[in-house]
């Protein structure tokens, strides 16, 4: 065998993987069709549950989060003018740490390098094979010139986009999904947080969320049609829509600023089943979307590489092969209950077009509930810090 475990995808799934498992003595060979300079650049989620914050301690690449990152022990749902304050802390006992996604993938190449493991970029046209026999092979072109490795494992870390899940024959797989008929238009803006904590804001002009990086550095959006363009939106426009969908509290101390990176992304909820065929296992965007609306995108593929490498390192230190049989199963059952809050908050929180004035209802009822019921904000509170493992 040419490695242990070959790796598709240098993004944070199969990055993460890389580390854990090489961490354990496996060897890994990660196999990325970008350049890292263009996965850096990808302005990603910044939420991260505590159990992703465990993980990344382990995995040893907790020193920069815990110096940079911000813990946050609640956050804010609003509905007009109305604030509800979700307080994690006091709720549940735990926080959630605010790091981006960006962050946490250069500190993954950082600790790649200083172990030195393999990690080749600007490699195409990867064909996987021989995912029921004694070893797995992984083919590519890399620098024009064919390779192909042998293998134990194949990980399929390679995004929604990428070539691992097409790998599973069509009628082996079962796809769910729902698209949503709405994108979030998203900002980066260098000026000081609007709030504290994050804001999700439901308003009669539609859904808006305050985020941030750092304390010098926002991540802003809101919901706009599938129709519009980037261009569209000049930063004035952005900040006056901006500006009257969150609470006027709020407003009142809105700092406005030149936008450095602006983009639409739409919103999806996709799972396919199973996550397991053979020597194959998928994890993150590869198997799995969801609406950014409860930030768990970046959490469910750490969740997704708990179960994998635990199941990885069975099989390859003392040859017990029952997690990699009960991978899809596992890690699934968490999926589905991350889908289910994804797809509630994105229902209680937006404007759908064409929608009755009975849906707007529902979602004043649906905040109205939880601004009186304690029960209600701890079920929210719940899933949002992460189910556990
Ligand atoms: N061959 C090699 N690499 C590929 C291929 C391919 N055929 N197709 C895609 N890739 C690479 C992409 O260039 C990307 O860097 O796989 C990587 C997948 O990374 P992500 O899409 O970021 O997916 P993942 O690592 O699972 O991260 C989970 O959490 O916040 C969410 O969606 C967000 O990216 C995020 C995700
Ligand atoms: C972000 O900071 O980009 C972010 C935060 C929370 C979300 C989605 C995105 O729910």
């Amino acid at each position: 065998m040419d490695t242990q475990v070959v790796i598709i995808g240098g993004g944070p799934s199969g990055l993460l993987l890389s580390q854990v498992l090489n961490r354990a003595g496996i060897a890994t060979v990660v196999l990325e069709r970008s350049s890292r300079a263009h996965v850096l650049s990808r302005i990603r989620a910044g939420v991260l549950e505590w159990g992703s914050v465990e993980l990344l301690r382990e995995a040893g690449i907790g020193a920069r989060m815990d110096a940079q990152g911000l813990p946050h022990d609640g956050t804010y749902l609003t509905d007009g003018d109305r604030m509800v304050h979700i307080d994690f802390k006091a709720l549940t006992g735990r926080r959630v740490m605010i790091y981006g996604q960006t962050e946490v993938t250069e500190d993954l190449y950082a600790a790649q390098d200083a172990m030195g493991t393999t990690v080749l970029h600007g490699v195409e046209d990867v064909v996987i094979e021989d995912l029921d026999a004694a070893q797995a092979s992984v083919s590519f072109t890399v620098e024009g010139a064919r390779r192909t490795l042998t293998c134990a494992y194949v990980a399929g870390c390679d995004g929604f986009h990428g070539v691992s899940r097409k790998t599973i024959p069509e009628a082996k797989r079962q796809e769910f999904e729902r698209v949503y008929p709405f994108g979030w238009l998203g900002i980066l803006s260098r000026t000081p947080p609007v709030h504290d904590e994050l804001i999700y804001a439901n308003s009669e002009h539609g859904f808006a969320l305050a985020s941030m990086r750092n304390p010098n550095l926002v991540r802003y959006y809101v919901q706009v049609p599938l129709s519009d363009k980037v261009e569209d939106w000049s930063d004035d426009r952005f900040w006056t829509e901006f500006k009257r969908r969150i609470p006027a509290q709020a407003a009142a101390a809105l700092v406005t600023g030149p936008s450095i990176e602006k983009s639409i992304a739409p919103l999806r909820s996709f799972v396919s089943e199973p996550l397991r065929w053979g020597r194959l296992l998928l994890l993150g965007d590869a198997a799995h979307i969801v609406p950014p609306t409860g930030a768990k995108g970046l959490n469910l593929a750490f969740s997704d590489v708990h179960y994998a490498s635990e199941a990885l390192i069975a099989a390859l230190t003392h040859g017990s092969t029952a997690g990699i049989d009960g991978y899809s199963a596992r890690a699934l059952q968490r999926i589905w209950k991350a889908m289910r809050f994804s797809w509630q908050m994105t229902t209680m929180l937006h404007q759908f077009e064409g929608e009755d004035s009975f849906a707007a209802q529902m979602r004043r009822a649906t905040l109205a509930h939880l601004a009186d019921s304690e029960t209600a904000q701890k079920d929210l509170a719940e899933n949002y810090i992460g189910l556990p493992y």
